[in-house]
């Protein structure tokens, strides 16, 4: 049994399908309750077995009823991934750090770090009773080297990174695997015509994020843990020469 946040769209829709493609009953949480319906919907329509959720990460109390209902209609809960999150973007607030007001700090912050630490905090203590657990979070290419107007997504990345190391080193003797995905650009589609800043010279896609979620959440996996995988088509190797060929 498998919870992803953040699944109605995008990189944790494409995490959600592919774990109910390989078997896996899929809780999709979504602040959009709609979209989660959607996503459930296409699941459902392939066979799979799925529910849709719309608790808030941010919200303690609403993510540990989700999480209560999960475990009482499906017994047990072995993965869980941290994918909600995102930045000042998605309020239209994009600013350099001097003029970034303390409540989309706050906001950003609260999303990405403190909706990491409360849905972690909701599923740890029947992962410990069973002594087993795939937790997944995500960082960014912004967490790693900095990303300019995003500090608050930046310092929020960097903290998840780093917050997934301490919780490997908390929970390996309960055989609870922690480690982290930070993406570079993923898009919907691969438009190779369009310079992307990548050495792959194109970027990446839901799909393929989605493919590294299966991973480490797999058995395959099993001696992994406080890693943070870069998915970036080698953006953080540094940036492409400046030729008119690249
Ligand atoms: N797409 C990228 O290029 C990229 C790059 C680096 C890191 N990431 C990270 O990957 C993850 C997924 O990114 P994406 O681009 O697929 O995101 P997205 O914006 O496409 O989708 C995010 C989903 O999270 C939901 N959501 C927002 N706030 C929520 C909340 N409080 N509670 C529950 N759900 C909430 C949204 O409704 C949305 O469906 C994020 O953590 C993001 O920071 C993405």
């Amino acid at each position: 049994m498998a919870l992803v946040t953040g699944a109605a769209k995008g990189i944790g829709r494409a995490i959600a399908l592919r774990y109910a493609a390989e078997g896996a009953a899929v809780a999709v949480d979504d602040i959009s309750l709609d979209g989660a319906q959607a996503v459930v919907e296409e699941i459902v329509a392939e066979g799979g077995q799925a529910d849709a959720f719309g608790a808030d990460v941010t919200k303690s109390a609403e993510v540990r009823a989700m999480v209560e209902t999960v475990i009482g209609r499906f017994g047990k809960l072995d993965i869980l991934v941290n994918n909600a999150g995102g930045g000042a973007a998605l309020l239209g607030k994009t600013s350099a750090f001097k003029d970034m007001a303390e409540e989309v700090w706050k906001w950003v912050i609260d999303l990405n770090l403190h909706g990491t630490m409360i849905c972690t905090q909701a599923v740890l203590d029947q992962m410990i009773e069973r002594r087993y657990g795939k937790i997944i979070n995500f960082g960014s290419i912004a967490g790693v080297c900095g990303l300019p107007n995003w500090a608050e997504y930046s310092a929020a990345k960097g903290a998840i990174i780093s917050l997934t190391m301490t919780l490997a080193m908390e929970l390996g003797e309960y055989g609870i695997n922690v480690n982290c995905i930070s993406p570079g650009l993923i898009v919907p589609e691969p438009r190779p015509d369009l310079p992307r800043g990548t050495w792959l010279r194109r970027g990446g896609q839901p799909a393929e994020v989605a493919a590294l979620a299966a991973f480490l959440a797999s058995d395959e996996a099993g001696y992994i843990t406080g890693a943070n995988y870069l998915i970036d088509g080698g953006r953080t190797l540094g940036p492409l020469p400046l030729r008119s060929d690249t």
